[in-house]
């Protein structure tokens, strides 16, 4: 048995990952300020009775401090999570998900504390664009699309020499092109946070989520989250809107999967000072979302293919997960399928409020859109 804080314990990820420390016998210690935009200014009534919650912000020093002092491990999930708004909110985001961070390495390196471990909730949004295969020019990282190839609606990689490109998964030693301030934080999260461990010999794994699903993921929050936003869409009876043609990929894991994998990390020291891509593996086009989330629900409406795009939006990327398998047997357990219909289940009990319209023309007032 460990005490374990974790940040962000009252969101998404952190939620599950608590009850599942708590299963198994952890003391567990949440803080959490119930970001507004996330929480609309509730409690989740999911937090668990088991856990202590510690209502403050990673923003709060000394109060995270007293947190740290009693914790043997430590599960940094909280953070500002959404990629077009942190585009026009910088130093929000910055605050929070990188100063945030520093002073969880100020309070380790200075101040008295047992921990033993730190997990970080990396993302592969800092990948930028995915790997990908040129016939003649072998694996290649290309950069992100030009904006004068986006408006032409060519949404295809082309290689340099000319050649179209096929997208292949992802391994983490894929050079690091981070397409947003939300995904700068999050390179500079894992980087600092293994920088800092390793000097001190504190063993920590970054884990680079992909893109995450399931029940308890914000349905009015309107800027992150695929599967959420198109659910959101459905239930209020509008079509889904796509971007582009719809057949950008990613790799859409189970939250389950993800809880598997903060297990795993934490109590083997097989990947202690690594990073470790966590997906399922597999390439869903969001089209392919869209139509099975319209599927599940029985509705009759087709997806609207917008043809828009965000400038900056990757086209391809989903992982390769063979590293975390080799160091740590994650296996991902649920499918697509299934985890789309428990997010469905669990949707149904739920009020989402559709402020995809509105997020869409903030990012358009902007110039983020076209
Ligand atoms: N959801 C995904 O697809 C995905 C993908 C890659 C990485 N991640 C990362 O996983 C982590 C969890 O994301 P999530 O999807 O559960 O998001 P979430 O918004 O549901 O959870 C984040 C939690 O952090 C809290 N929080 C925000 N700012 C805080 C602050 N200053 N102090 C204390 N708490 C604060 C929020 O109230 C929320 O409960 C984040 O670090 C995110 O960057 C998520």
């Amino acid at each position: 048995m460990a005490k374990v804080l974790v940040t962000g314990g009252a969101g998404f990820i952190g939620s599950f990952i608590v009850d599942e420390l708590v299963k198994e016998g952890n003391e567990v210690v949440i803080l959490d300020n119930l970001e507004p935009q996330v929480h609309q200014g509730n409690t989740p009534d999911y937090i668990n009775n088991s856990a202590k919650f510690v209502k403050g912000s990673v923003l709060d020093f000394e109060l995270f401090k007293k947190t740290v002092e009693d914790a043997d491990v430590i599960l940094h999930q909280a953070a500002m999570v959404g990629v077009g708004q942190s585009m026009y909110q910088v130093s929000r985001y910055s605050s929070a998900n990188v100063i945030g961070t520093a002073y969880l390495l100020d309070i380790l390196a200075n101040e008295k504390h047992n921990v033993k471990k730190v997990l970080v909730a990396a993302s592969m949004s800092s990948y930028g664009e995915g790997s990908y295969k040129c016939e003649s020019c072998g694996i290649v990282s290309p950069p992100l699309r030009t904006e004068e190839q986006m408006k032409s609606k060519k949404w295809e990689l082309i290689c340099s020499c000319g050649k179209q490109l096929v997208p292949i998964p992802t391994p983490e030693s894929k050079p690091l092109h981070p397409n947003s301030v939300y995904a700068i934080t999050k390179q500079n999260q894992e980087q600092m946070v293994l920088t800092v461990c390793q000097a001190y010999g504190i063993p920590a794994v970054a884990l680079r989520y992909f893109n995450v699903y399931g029940p308890r993921q914000s349905l009015s929050n309107p800027y992150t989250g695929v599967a959420a936003i198109f659910m959101s869409r459905i239930k209020n009876n509008n079509p889904p809107t796509i971007f582009e043609n719809g057949g950008q990929s990613r790799d859409f894991v189970s939250v389950h999967d993800i809880v598997q994998a903060n297990l795993l990390a934490m109590k083997s020291s097989a990947a202690d000072y690594e990073v470790l891509n966590v997906g399922s593996g597999a390439q869903t086009t969001i089209k392919n979302v869209a139509d099975t989330l319209i599927k599940l629900y029985g509705k009759e409406f087709v997806p609207q293919i917008t043809s828009s795009f965000r400038k900056g939006d990757v086209r391809h990327c989903f992982a390769d997960i063979s590293k975390i398998k080799k160091l740590l047997n994650f296996e991902p357990k649920v499918s697509f399928e299934q985890g789309m219909q428990e997010l469905i289940d669990w949707g149904s009990s739920q009020k989402s409020d559709d402020k995809v319209d509105q997020a869409t023309q903030e990012l358009r007032d902007k110039g983020l859109m076209e």
